[in-house]
């Protein structure tokens, strides 16, 4: 583009790799936040005022409120594959797309999912600070005996991509029968690739020895697991949250974790994060970790050179790669 045309305006809202700002710099103008500076909803709204293109990474409240101080705004590209931060309806209303970064995660996140759900049916952190706080003198036949993952059943909600890779691992790799709950049935391949049979939710919670959620924020999924859900679940059964926060009612889950009602929980994801539920901190029958499930530098990079190519795609060529309500703008750019 020569110098003389203005180029579109972007903010990114948060610290992002130096070669994506690099690329990014190779279009647009950027204002980015390379301090990471906690900025405000206010302040972002302010700050995109002038702006044409958003890199947003999953958090910004993109909704009606800001919309209407940003009348140049044209795309929100968030790095993540969640929305929820999206109001889509006031978004196409105002001409604005949105788009996310899905598949580059997928495998990655059912790692960590993995991962999560063996640290907590094993109790790996629990006997790490045990270890640590040096109260390890003698062994004993019994100490941390944990649930069994081979050969156990695995009961995913959300049979989404990330789901199915989950799904995957259990029935492939650990010989899991696995059972999942779903919208609607997947078609019989995809089941047959993940070795898995849909149920209804009630039979999911009282027949799976590890419930994995992976099913994406909407208010219809808000406290999908609450403490009607939790008491369906078998006492020995272990609960991993991968999902996003909101989909687990937290206080329900702390209780039932402290009166020993399921066995152990594993939580990336939290109601009101970076908050966490003071009752979830203080059980010892609970992994938690701060939104990492997607979180290796490789799988990161592409999640934001995914967004950094949603705003190339839309703002230079016309055509996003994902975007997320472009049959509502149809024409408008
Ligand atoms: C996602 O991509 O939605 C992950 O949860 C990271 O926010």
């Amino acid at each position: 583009m020569p110098a003389c045309v203005s180029r579109p305006r972007i903010l990114v809202t948060r610290a992002i790799f130096p070669e994506v700002a690099q690329r990014l710099s190779e279009h647009f103008d950027v204002e980015s936040n390379a301090a990471d500076a906690d900025w405000s909803a206010d302040e972002i709204a302010h700050r995109l005022q002038d702006k044409t293109g958003a890199l947003t990474f999953g958090v910004e409240r993109i909704g009606a409120e800001l919309l209407t101080q940003c009348p140049a705004l044209k795309i929100c590209a968030n790095m993540t594959v969640g929305y929820n931060n999206f109001d889509l309806g006031a978004m196409s209303a105002a001409g604005v797309l949105g788009t996310n970064a899905p598949d580059v995660l997928t495998e990655t996140t059912a790692d960590f999912g993995f991962a999560l759900l063996m640290a907590t049916a094993r109790r790996v952190t629990e006997s790490e600070h045990f270890l640590r706080a040096g109260k390890w003198t003698r062994w004993n036949y019994e100490m941390f005996s944990g649930a069994e993952v081979h050969g156990s059943t695995l009961g995913i909600i959300g049979m989404g991509r990330i789901g199915q890779a989950i799904a995957r691992r259990g029935a492939f790799g650990f010989g899991m029968k696995v059972i999942y709950n779903n919208r609607s049935p997947l078609d019989a391949a995809t089941e047959a690739q993940c070795r898995a049979s849909f149920v209804s939710k009630q039979a999911l919670l009282q027949t799976a020895d590890h419930v994995v959620l992976v099913v994406p924020y909407s208010a219809a999924s808000h406290h999908t697991i609450g403490a009607a859900e939790l008491a369906l679940m078998k006492p020995t059964a272990t609960l991993v949250n991968i999902a996003r926060g909101g989909i687990v009612d937290d206080a329900a889950l702390a209780a039932a974790l402290r009166e020993h009602r399921i066995a152990a929980a594993g939580l990336d994801v939290f109601e009101g994060e970076p908050t966490v539920h003071p009752g979830l901190l203080t059980v010892p029958n609970v992994v938690l970790t701060p939104h990492i499930a997607s979180a290796t530098v490789g799988t990161r990079r592409a999640m934001a050179m995914l967004a950094v190519d949603n705003l190339i795609g839309y703002l230079v060529h016309g055509k996003a790669i994902t975007p997320l309500n472009a049959a509502a703008l149809q024409g408008r750019i």
